[in-house]
């Protein structure tokens, strides 16, 4: 498959052929479509994280993907080939994500895609949005409740500010000027 990996921490990688890797037990094989960025891919691919994960070269970063399932390892249920699904790329290390034509992820690392979402807006969502629904459930903002977003034009600030707006609290999304307009936008 052809994926982009970097070599040493710190310096740019390329794009280049690499094995496909092979689904496990309650794995899928996910033929990405889409890929998302996430700050924590800069986190990894400079070396911040190498004291408290294991990283494997070279290394294919990325969390975040959207795509069709091509295969299935043995007891994986709920998820069959052609299904298009997004979600996680989740390993107990780094160096098998989502920059890549393939990845395998465990299933339920996955949810089926809504039709209402393309791949693009679908990878852009797994771990920013649920990060940001997690601030949303333990903060629990109600109607006419002020929430003050600092970070608002960021990954998971954008989600906060949207999920907070919806239900109904009044927003203050702080960011530089220059980002108000994108700030200020609501579903
Ligand atoms: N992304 C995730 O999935 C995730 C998951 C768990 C935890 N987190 C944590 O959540 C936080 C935000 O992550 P993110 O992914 O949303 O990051 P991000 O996309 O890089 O966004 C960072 C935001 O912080 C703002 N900012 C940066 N420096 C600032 C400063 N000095 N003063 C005020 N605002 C500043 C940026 O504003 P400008 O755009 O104006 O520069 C931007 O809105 C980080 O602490 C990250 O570790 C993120």
């Amino acid at each position: 498959m052809r994926a982009y990996a970097i070599d040493e921490f710190g310096r740019p990688g390329s794009v280049r052929d690499l094995p496909t890797p092979v689904p496990t037990e309650g794995e899928v094989l996910l033929r990405v479509r889409a890929a998302g960025v996430n700050a924590f891919d800069g986190v990894v691919v400079n070396g911040y994280a190498k004291d408290f994960m294991e990283h494997r070269f070279p290394l294919i970063p990325g969390l975040d993907a959207s795509g069709i399932i091509e295969a299935v390892g043995a007891g994986v249920k709920g998820h069959a080939p052609g299904d298009e699904v997004y979600g996680v790329s989740e390993k107990p290390f780094q160096g098998e994500g989502a920059f890549a034509e393939f990845l395998t992820t465990p299933a339920d690392a996955l949810a089926r895609k809504p039709s209402s979402v393309d791949h693009a807006g679908a990878a852009a969502l797994p771990v920013a949005a649920l990060t940001a629904l997690s601030a949303i459930d333990a903060t629990d903002p109600r109607e006419g409740q002020a929430v003050v977003v600092l970070g608002a034009t960021g990954g998971v600030g954008s989600y906060v500010t949207q999920l907070a707006g919806n239900r109904g609290a009044r927003v203050a999304a702080v960011t530089r000027g220059e980002n108000a307009e994108y700030s200020a936008l609501r579903p």
